[in-house]
């Protein structure tokens, strides 16, 4: 059987209406594969999808649909061929302190990014095995390593994935499938607008926002390299990383570091830069 050419595999993206998934799937189609874009908001996904050409196609799929991923699944393979790589996008945060959310806003929370991500897991295993070949690549945050004040539901959900991802791939290191995980930093989405609007998010801003286009980029190379697990910015991942098994050292830090983040804020804020998202650049 002809190996199938590296640089033209069938992606499937889920939250690819906007942000980092839309960008990963532009990306991944100048590079020269076939994406096909899902998002909960099926307006949106269709409209990003017909901005990106005929190597796009879109389906609506919420990632919390066992039958929804079945649909995806089929209509991916009805359009490019079975799907070589998943990419594991969607997710949601609800701003606040965990005493200001509402029970629903926490179960929202691990609905999408906990629950979502494990359906879509499942949902893959059994068809890249049949297969013999597939790579399930899981786009988690920062927050895995690290907990952090207005991010109790968010990082909760972020370390359980990571968690889960990790543990899926080692019970299938004797099979035909390759696992990677992304942590990407904060980055200049709608979700990063929302943050922006609220001050208990001050945190985030504690770092430098990356580009959509800077995540994808990274996304998109692992689709190549098939690495195990990426932290980016690499310096200040590992810092973030060992910082996360220090609690009592973060307890003292954390008033410098939410100080920093305000300011931050405050001068995105003044500099007029609400809307972040809208400031990102394209895809290279
Ligand atoms: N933006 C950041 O600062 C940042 C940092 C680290 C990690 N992340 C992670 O990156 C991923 C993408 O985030 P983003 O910043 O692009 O967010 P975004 O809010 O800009 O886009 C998320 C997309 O997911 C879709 N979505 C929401 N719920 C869904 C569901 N149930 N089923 C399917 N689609 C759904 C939305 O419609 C939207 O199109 C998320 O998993 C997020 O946690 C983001």
């Amino acid at each position: 059987m002809s190996k199938k050419p590296e640089n033209d595999l069938v992606v499937l993206v889920t939250g690819a209406a906007t942000g980092i998934g839309a960008a990963i799937a532009e990306t991944a189609i100048v590079r020269g594969h076939r994406v096909l874009l899902t998002d909960v908001d099926a307006d949106a996904v269709h409209a990003t999808a017909r901005r990106l050409g005929d190597r796009a196609a879109a389906v609506p799929l919420d990632i919390r649909d066992p039958d929804g991923w079945g649909a995806a699944f089929d209509a991916a393979e009805a359009r490019f061929g079975p799907v070589d790589v998943l990419i594991n996008n969607a997710g949601i945060i609800h701003t606040g302190n965990t005493r200001d959310l509402s029970l629903k806003q926490h179960r929202d929370i691990v609905e999408v990014n906990l629950l979502g991500t494990m359906t879509g897991v499942c949902a893959a295993l059994p068809r890249m095995t049949a297969r013999g070949r597939g790579h399930i690549i899981t786009i988690c945050s920062m927050s895995s390593f690290l907990a952090l004040p207005g991010y109790a539901t968010y990082g909760g959900t972020k370390h359980a994935v990571r968690a889960f991802h990790h543990a899926v791939a080692l019970e299938e290191r004797h099979g035909p499938l390759d696992f990677t995980i992304i942590h990407p930093p904060s980055t200049r989405t709608k979700m990063l607008d929302q943050e922006l609007a609220d001050p208990t998010s001050a945190i985030a801003f504690a770092e430098k926002a990356a580009t959509p286009q800077a995540v994808a980029k990274v996304v998109v190379d692992a689709i190549a390299t098939k690495p195990v697990e990426v932290v980016f910015p690499v310096l200040a991942g590992r810092v973030q990383r060992l910082a996360g098994t220090l609690p009592l050292l973060i307890r003292w830090l954390m008033p410098l570091v939410e100080a920093r983040g305000r300011r931050q804020r405050e001068r995105l804020i003044r500099n007029g830069s609400v809307g972040l998202s809208t400031m990102a650049g394209r895809a290279e």
